[in-house]
């Protein structure tokens, strides 16, 4: 199949390279002249472990190329995918779907032959309809199907995710268009991927759904958390103990900072918007935005807390700084709220991420950036693991006791037991075990 992707941010570049790997013939389209020529350079815009790679790989095969000129890729496809950007709209919450509209006006005046036009950035229920109506406005005679196909990627597992999915969903008006994308997908049906075919708008109210059920589980865990430390629980215990039960599942019970990303907080906003505007609102996702929001914040007192009730003065050492690991990505991170709080708490806040650095400058002000997590530590008066990077997973806590200014270790991804940390000396505080003193 021939398959334009119109906009190479995340979703786009990783959907088109993994299509090309599939053997499609792929032209990834971006308006960024800049990131035209970065890709074709062979640099690419974001950290995703494994795409350089994939994308070398695929260029030098002759599947895969990218181009500013959107005009020749749509005409000479079968296919054609908008993965642009939808953003939340500021002011309401709703997704910003000005750059999916531009982009279906583009293709209309563009197809040529039956194309299937195939959402797969996150949009709207109804969105599907809005887009045809579009095309169909502009090109009375074009021969498309508007189809939505939602991606449920992981940054940083990406590529894993995109060939090994737990499912794949498809939301078709007619028969073409499912035929066309069972083809595009087929190199999958090989490795028993499911399919699910089923209308567009249950396949765009399902990615939101699915979205919004994974952020109310981390939030559900999260406020259990908060009680394990009120009655002496210990919260990973509790997830296994749930856990395990398969009616609940073993994932997404990982108590923690709070949530963030290019996502979870912006899908669940447009849910809880969409749902308002339909009459029927989602109450249960209205409570995780705003509990999500309120942990984030409550985090720096926590680690305030840790420090006595006072950070004024103090330097605290923030170690990863992205909304997880294995991407460079900042949007909504737990970072930006916690260092924010530290810093209006009176602390001096020194950071080290492996990968978000760059990105953090300009959402940050007056926050030194460390080389390593020991360049982080050193002086220091508390040591803060945001994310749960490897490289913070095995730290040599004896180097650590003897470089900061004082021992304690507030570690808000449950990456280390109380014991080994206490033996150094260090007072240890998490997120929802018995933590206990410094022994
Ligand atoms: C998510 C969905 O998983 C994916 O299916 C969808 O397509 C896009 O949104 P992503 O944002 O890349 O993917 O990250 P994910 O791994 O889901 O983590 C989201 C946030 O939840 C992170 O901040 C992470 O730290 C947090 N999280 C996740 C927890 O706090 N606890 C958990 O148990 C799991």
């Amino acid at each position: 199949m021939r398959i334009a992707m119109i906009g190479s941010g995340y979703v786009g570049l990783v959907s088109g390279t993994c299509f090309a790997d599939f053997g499609h013939e792929v032209v990834c389209v971006d308006k960024d002249p800049a990131k035209i020529e970065a890709l074709n350079a062979g640099r690419m815009p974001i950290y995703e472990p494994g795409l350089d790679a994939l994308v070398a790989e695929n260029v030098q095969q002759g599947r895969l190329s990218f181009t500013t000129d959107l005009k020749p890729a749509v005409a000479q496809a079968d296919a054609v995918f908008i993965a642009v950007g939808t953003p939340s709209r500021r002011g309401d919450g709703f997704a910003d779907l000005s750059f999916v509209f531009a982009a279906a006006r583009e293709i209309a005046e563009a197809v040529d032959g039956f194309t299937v036009v195939v959402t797969k950035s996150t949009v709207p229920v109804g969105t599907g309809d809005e887009v045809e109506r579009i095309i169909r406005e502009i090109r009375p005679d074009a021969e498309i199907s508007v189809a939505s196909n939602p991606e449920f990627l992981r940054e940083g597992a990406a590529i894993g995710d995109f060939k090994r999915p737990d499912r794949i969903v498809v939301g078709a008006e007619d028969p073409r268009a499912e035929e066309s994308l069972r083809e595009i997908y087929r190199p999958l049906f090989l490795n028993q991927a499911p399919i699910l075919v089923t209308g567009r708008r249950t396949a765009e109210l399902t990615k939101y759904a699915a979205n919004a059920f994974l952020a109310t589980k981390i939030t559900f865990i999260n406020e259990i958390a908060d009680l394990c430390e009120q009655v002496g629980a210990d919260v990973q215990q509790v997830a296994r103990g749930i856990g395990l039960d398969n009616r609940i599942g073993a994932k997404f019970l990982h108590a923690g900072p709070g949530y963030g990303g290019s996502c979870f907080p912006k899908d669940t906003l447009a849910l809880v918007k969409t749902a308002q505007d339909a009459g029927t609102p989602v109450r249960l996702v209205e409570t995780v935005v705003a509990v999500n929001d309120s942990r984030k914040r409550a985090m720096a007192r926590k680690v305030v807390q840790a420090c006595g009730g006072s950070v004024r003065g103090k330097t605290v050492a923030v170690l990863g700084l992205t909304f997880k690991p294995n991407t460079d990505d900042m949007r909504d991170a737990p970072a930006l709220s916690i260092i924010t709080g530290l810093q209006d708490a009176g602390a001096r806040v020194r950071a080290y991420d492996p990968e978000g650095m760059e990105a953090a400058k300009p959402l940050l002000g007056e926050v030194a950036y460390a080389r390593d997590a020991y360049d982080c530590a050193e002086g220091a008066d508390a040591l803060v693991i945001v994310t749960e990077w490897n490289a913070f997973r095995a730290l040599d806590l004896a180097r650590l006791g003897q470089i900061m200014a004082d021992r304690v270790l507030v570690d808000l991804r449950n990456v280390y037991d109380r014991a080994s940390v206490q033996r150094h000396g260090f007072r240890y505080v998490s997120v929802g075990r018995p933590d206990g003193e410094a022994a």
